[in-house]
C-alpha cells in the first residue's frame, strides 16, 4: 500500500493506493489560514504535522498496516518555513499567496536584475517565491533571521518530521528561486544574495527517490513496518501532473484548486523568455513551464461562502443557463495576481452589471473571470511556439461540469477528465510506488495508473463567443491596472 500526502492550503488530503493503482481511502482534514494584514498570507506547521498525523491514523484505520510500503508527497509550494537550532518553527509560514514581499521582489528583479536572476535560476522574483520571503525575514525580522538552522518548504517539514531527514525535491526546490532549475543543484549566486549558506538548505532529491523510512516513533504511533519508505514528493503542481498522467514531453494539465494553474510538461529546459511562466523542474526527471493564478476555485468560494452565504455551490450553478452571453465581467485578483502580470497589488473587480443583472450572471462571471484569467497564460505559452489541443484537469473546481464545460470552451482546448480529481495526493501515492519499485519510472506509473473517464469537447459555436469575450476580458486589467498602485 502506498499513501499520498496532499499538504494543501485549505486542508491536506491522505490518499490510500495499493500497488495497481486502485484507490481504497481518501481522508481529509482542514487547517485554519490566516491573513494578518491585508494580502499577507499564514498558516502553522505545527497544525500541518499535527492533522497530518490525525489523517493518517483514520486513512490506516481499517486497512492491513503490515502492508503500507511507502509514503509521498505533493505539496502547496513556495511557502517559508523556519527551524531554529532545535528543529522548532521559529515563526508562521510565509504561504505561497502571500503578497507582502513587494519591496523584496523589486530588489531581486530591478536590483540584481530579472536575466541576472534567470541566469541563475531560470525565473525571476514573484512575491509568493520564497528567496523575497526569506530577504523579508531579513530585512523585517533581524532576530528570527539570526536563528534560523534551517529552510523548508511545507511538505518537506511533514517529511522531517515523519523521517527525520532535512530534504526537498528537485520541483518544489524550483520554486524557492535559490535553485539552479536547468542543472538541478542549488545556485551559490541566489544563496549569497538571500545571506543564506547551504547547510541551511535542504538536500535535494528527485521527487521518486526515498529519503529514508519512517522514524521509530512515527511507525510505532500509527502501526505501520519500520521499513516504511519515506519518499521526496513533489510540489503539488508537479505532483498532480503525475497523478494526471502529465509527463514526458508536450502535456497539459489544469489545476482548478485554491490557486489555478496550467502545467505544460516538457522533455526538455526551457525558460519563458517573457518571465510570465515558471520554468520549473518536473517529478518525472524532466521539466515543465507553468502560469499559477492566485485565486481560482478560492473566487468561487468566496463568492459563495462570504458573499451570497450558500454551502450548495451546484444550486447556484444550476442558475446559470446562457453561456458565452454574460455581459459581467470579474477580475478574478483576490489575493493579487502572479502569471501573467506579476502585480500583487491587482485586486478583484466586478464590471458590466445593470439593472437586470441577477445573482447567477455574477456566479458565472466568477467562473468565467477564472478561466479567462488562465487563458491569459495558455496565451503565453502559445507565443511561445507551444501547441496545446487538449488538457487533463484537476482539483476542487474540475468536478463542477459546468465550469469544465467554460474551461474548455473558453481555452478552446479538449478537456480530459480522469477517474479521480486527487491530482497531487495520487501523484504524492504514485512516487512513492515508483520509489518502492512497483514501476520502472513516473512515465510507466502513469501510462498504467491514469485512466481518461471522459472528454468535454469545445462547441465551435460557444468557442467563438467566448473568443469575443476574452478579447473584451483581455481590456480590463490594463484598463484599472493604475486604480490598483
Ligand atoms: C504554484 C503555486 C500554487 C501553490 C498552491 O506556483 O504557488 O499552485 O503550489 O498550493
Amino acid at each position: 500500500l502506498y499513501i499520498g500526502v496532499d499538504l494543501g492550503t485549505s486542508a491536506v488530503k491522505l490518499l490510500l493506493m495499493d500497488g495497481a493503482g486502485h484507490i481504497e481511502k481518501i481522508v481529509s482534514k482542514e487547517y485554519p489560514i490566516y491573513f494578518p494584514h491585508p494580502g499577507w498570507s499564514e498558516q502553522n506547521p505545527e497544525d500541518w504535522f499535527a492533522q497530518t498525523m490525525d489523517g493518517l491514523k483514520e486513512l490506516l484505520s481499517e486497512c492491513d498496516k503490515s502492508q503500507v510500503a511507502g509514503i509521498s508527497f505533493g505539496g502547496q509550494m513556495h511557502g517559508l518555513v523556519i527551524l531554529d537550532e532545535k528543529d522548532q518553527v521559529i515563526r508562521p509560514a510565509l504561504l505561497w499567496n502571500d503578497g507582502r514581499t513587494y519591496e523584496e521582489c523589486d530588489y531581486l528583479n530591478n536590483v540584481i536584475g530579472k536575466e541576472k536572476l534567470s541566469e541563475y535560476t531560470a525565473n525571476i522574483s514573484f512575491t509568493g517565491f520564497t528567496a523575497p520571503k526569506i530577504l523579508w525575514v531579513k530585512n523585517k525580522e533581524p532576530e528570527n533571521f539570526a536563528k534560523i538552522k534551517k529552510i523548508m518548504l511545507p511538505k518537506d517539514y511533514i517529511a522531517y518530521k515523519l523521517s527525520g531527514v532535512h530534504c526537498t525535491d528537485v520541483s518544489d526546490a524550483s520554486g524557492m528561486l535559490i535553485f539552479d532549475v536547468k542543472n538541478r543543484c542549488w545556485s551559490k549566486e541566489m544563496m549569497e544574495i538571500c545571506g543564506i549558506t547551504e547547510e541551511q538548505l535542504a538536500k535535494v532529491y528527485e521527487s521518486y527517490e526515498a529519503v529514508g523510512n519512517v522514524l521509530p516513533e512515527i511507525a510505532e504511533e500509527l502501526g505501520i513496518p519500520k521499513t516504511v519508505k519515506v519518499v521526496a514528493g513533489a510540489g503539488d503542481n508537479a505532483a498532480a501532473a503525475v497523478g494526471t498522467g502529465t509527463v514526458g514531453d508536450g502535456r497539459c494539465n489544469i489545476s482548478l484548486g485554491t490557486s489555478g494553474t496550467i502545467f505544460i510538461s516538457s522533455e526538455k529546459f526551457g525558460v519563458d523568455k517573457y518571465n510570465a511562466l515558471h520554468a520549473f523542474a518536473h517529478a518525472d526527471g524532466h521539466y515543465h513551464l507553468m502560469g499559477c493564478m492566485l485565486s481560482a476555485a478560492s473566487c468561487n468560494k468566496w463568492w459563495m461562502d462570504e458573499i451570497i452565504g450558500t454551502k450548495d455551490y451546484a444550486a447556484e450553478q444550476k442558475a446559470i443557463e446562457k453561456l458565452g452571453e454574460n455581459h459581467v465581467f470579474f477580475l478574478p485578483y483576490l489575493m493579487g495576481e502572479r502569471s501573467p502580470h506579476n502585480n500583487p497589488n491587482a485586486r478583484g473587480t466586478f464590471i458590466g452589471m445593470t439593472m437586470d443583472t441577477t445573482r447567477a450572471d455574477m456566479t458565472q462571471a466568477v467562473l468565467e473571470g477564472v478561466a479567462f484569467a488562465l487563458r491569459d497564460s495558455l496565451e503565453v505559452a502559445k507565443s511561445l511556439g507551444i501547441h496545446i489541443e487538449r488538457t487533463k484537469i484537476c482539483g476542487g473546481g474540475a468536478k463542477s461540469p459546468l465550469w469544465r464545460k467554460m474551461i474548455a470552451n473558453i481555452m478552446n482546448l479538449k478537456v480530459d477528465m480522469i477517474e479521480s480529481e486527487e491530482g497531487p495526493a495520487l501523484g504524492g501515492a504514485m512516487l512513492a510506488a515508483v520509489a518502492c519499485g512497483e514501476y520502472k519510472n513516473v512515465e510507466e506509473a502513469a501510462e498504467k495508473l491514469v485512466k481518461v473517464t471522459g472528454t468535454v469537447e469545445p462547441d465551435p459555436e460557444l468557442a467563438a463567443k467566448y473568443e469575443e469575450k476574452y478579447q473584451q476580458f483581455k481590456q480590463i486589467y490594463p484598463a484599472c491596472k493604475p486604480l490598483f498602485e
